[in-house]
């Protein structure tokens, strides 16, 4: 499975492919290409994510910790894969997400559910979710403490009595810089090469992400390269901010198993019930 994003030190898939071709050429694109002229390739870069999985992981932990409801909310929603699968559970899903064209594809995926063009930082819920979801290390992209306080924030004032918040984190002190991923794919005749990487100085509450895309067809090499500015915490940081909030309770980074967080390693699931 491509470990997108997922390179704690405990975590390690690292594949590399060589091309010996023309020399490729780099694009100049802005920090969130991925997530706008190239939307068209994220489902192809997330094409080795197991979606399903993760989705039934969060179903399931909100069936044991939750109130029980169907209206959920999930939050840096991208294209929408967790709702597909969140809508065929029975739950009345929305989205929402701050750049339209990952929620233009998200609607044409599930034409169901409703989404919203907004920032998970400062956001108001027009009616209130029992379940709230933030998958793929989203909740980093809140960029700074200040900015991921108001995110907690949001949540809890979005969450019916008893409703539950769900995401995924990295520990930033098990961010390993040396790691990176790569999976390659053939779509319309040309090889796509996706790497991506983690990089924490060691210091501050600033990491980065960095996303490369490389396509190749014929004798011709495009290279995109993005580097995210997202937000780096400890978990006992994390479960501190989260904790005026919520009861916490933190889970080891399997989706197909509930087993609580050991505390050795540098992903986890946070499964957080509203006070
Ligand atoms: C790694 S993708 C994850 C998408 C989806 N959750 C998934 O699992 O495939 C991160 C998403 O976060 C969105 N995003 C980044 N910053 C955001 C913010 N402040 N508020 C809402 N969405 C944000 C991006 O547009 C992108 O769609």
């Amino acid at each position: 499975m491509f470990l997108f994003f997922c390179f704690a030190k405990s975590a390690i898939y690292y594949i590399i492919r060589h091309q010996i071709l023309s020399p490729p050429s780099e694009e100049n694109m802005s920090d969130n290409a991925l997530y706008t002229d190239l939307s068209g390739y994220y489902d192809l870069m997330c094409a080795d994510i197991n979606y399903q999985a993760q989705s039934n992981s969060a179903h399931r932990l909100h069936q044991i910790f939750g109130n029980g409801g169907k209206q959920h909310l999930d939050l840096a929603c991208g294209t929408g894969p967790h709702i597909s699968y969140l809508s065929q559970e029975g739950y009345q899903s929305s989205g929402l997400d701050i750049n339209q064209p990952m929620l233009d594809i998200a609607q044409q995926r599930c034409p169901n559910a409703y989404f919203e063009l907004g920032n998970m930082c400062a956001f108001d819920a027009a009616e209130p979710y029992d379940l709230i979801t933030c998958f793929l290390y989203s909740v980093h992209y809140s960029g700074d403490i200040k900015n991921l306080t108001s995110c907690i924030q949001s949540v809890h004032k979005a969450l019916n009595t008893g409703g539950v918040f769900c995401f995924n984190s990295v520990d930033k002190n098990h961010i390993d810089n040396t790691l990176s991923a790569k999976h390659s794919v053939m779509h319309d005749n040309s090889e796509f090469s996706f790497g991506s990487s983690w990089y924490y100085c060691g210091e501050g509450e600033k990491q980065t992400l960095k996303l490369s895309i490389e396509k190749t067809s014929a004798q011709h090499t495009q290279l995109w390269t993005d580097e995210h500015p997202m937000v780096a915490l400890s978990f006992n940081e994390l479960q501190a901010l989260l904790m005026p909030y919520f009861d916490v309770h933190v889970f080891e980074h399997e989706h197909d198993k509930i087993i609580p967080w050991e505390k050795l390693s540098g992903n986890a699931i946070f499964l957080c019930v509203k006070k």
